[in-house]
């Protein structure tokens, strides 16, 4: 290991910084690196300024949180997704007014919720935004279309890759309930819908998906094979909760801890140098260390959403420096050097990622507790 101090946070004894930073992360301590550290990194075939993406939540909906984070330095920005059912609404009222027939009812046909419009502003406004942040901001600003389904509303790749988008995020959150529909059905009705984005949109896609798949790896080859440049691992499921004085389901929304960030990233490291599209690794990235691991796992880039609507854009700023400081002190020169170092193709035990290691982990759980 290079120079270097190895403390726990990026500011000696500080704790709130050393919160922000994460446990293991190290500072320089003698004089800088010699020359400048690269921090850009290439994501779905785009040049990023650095690996440090905002991901689609309230705060990439409206242009003065996405300048916010511009100037906080972020690598790009991810815009809250546009849903299938607010397109398919959109059609419906269009064909309704086209055809004169005062007395439809079109929000009852659709399973549309008009409630959905207070999340991102309905159709209309989406594209303006897209307009608008991909006008005046100085990085990538990435659209997402949220749906199931292929079906006409794909066509709106098209129109948010005219408006400015340099990407597409396809965000596909599905749980699958239905007794009648199969694993294998899921499986292609998302592999179609992401041949059908990619048939309608003319710069890159990337495919955001959950963590639920019986045979992850092999669906993540194919989803890169359907034409996806690159896949975002894991959206997070929220889960409903039951109210027991009211007797009812509410809704339930926590945001994220760095606890979470070990499923994406086992995943990224398995994932890396081993398919055919950009990885970007998001849920559970808050602290500096975070970011690190991430990329070390394989990661083109890393995502977050919780960690800024906890503690602001600017927060984008501390992670990015605690990246620098990191590589810094690692002595690598580049981010691009540093991806994929801890994947599963580099590490000297591979199993460490998969099930091979189920009983190691459970034997040294149970000898550190011997005597209990
Ligand atoms: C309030 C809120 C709104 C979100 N809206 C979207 C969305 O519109 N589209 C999407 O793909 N993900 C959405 N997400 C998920 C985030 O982009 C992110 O993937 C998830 O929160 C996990 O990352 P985190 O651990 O950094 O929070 C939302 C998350 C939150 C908390």
């Amino acid at each position: 290991m290079s120079a270097g101090r190895r403390i726990t946070g990026f500011l000696p004894d500080d704790p709130e910084e050393e919160a922000l930073a994460g446990p293991g992360l190290v500072i320089p301590s003698g004089p800088a690196a010699e020359g400048p550290l690269e921090l850009s990194t290439d994501y779905l075939g785009l040049e990023l300024r650095n690996p440090v993406v905002a991901s689609a939540s309230p705060l990439t909906g409206h242009l003065e949180g996405l300048q916010a984070l511009d100037a906080a330095g972020v690598g790009a920005v991810v815009l809250p997704s546009l849903f299938e059912e607010q397109i398919a609404h959109e059609a419906e009222v269009s064909a309704e007014l086209t055809h004169r027939e005062s007395e439809a009812h079109p929000e009852a046909t659709s399973g549309y919720t008009p409630a959905l419009d207070d999340y991102n502003a309905g159709p209309h406004r989406y594209l303006r935004l897209v307009r608008d942040a991909s006008a005046t901001l100085s990085m990538p600003v990435i659209a997402s279309l949220n749906g199931v389904t292929a079906g006409g509303w794909t066509r709106y790749a098209a129109m948010l890759a005219d408006a400015g988008a340099s990407a597409i995020e396809l965000n596909v959150y599905r749980v699958a309930a239905d007794l009648d529909v199969s694993g294998r059905q899921v499986e292609q009705e998302t592999l179609e819908l992401v041949e059908a984005v990619r048939a309608a949109s003319r710069v890159p896609i990337a495919v955001k998906v959950g963590p639920h798949w019986s045979a992850f790896a092999n669906m993540a080859r194919r989803i890169a094979d359907a034409g996806a440049d690159g896949i975002v691992l894991f959206n997070r499921f929220y889960q409903p909760d039951i109210d027991v004085d009211r007797m009812a389901v509410e809704p339930h929304l926590v945001l994220s801890d760095s606890d979470e960030l070990r499923l994406p990233l086992r995943w990224c490291a398995i994932l890396h140098g081993r398919i055919d599209a950009s990885l970007a690794l998001t849920t559970g990235v808050h602290r500096g260390v975070d970011v690190v691991k991430g990329l070390l796992a394989g990661a083109d880039v890393v995502m977050t959403t919780s960690s800024l609507l906890k503690h602001g854009p600017e927060h984008a700023t501390v992670l990015i420096d605690h990246l620098r400081a990191w590589l810094e002190v690692r002595g690598y020169a580049s981010v691009r050097e540093m991806i994929g170092a801890v994947s599963q193709q580099k590490v000297p035990d591979p199993a460490a990622f998969e099930r091979a290691n189920y009983l190691a982990t459970l034997t040294r759980y149970a000898n550190e507790r011997k005597g209990w």
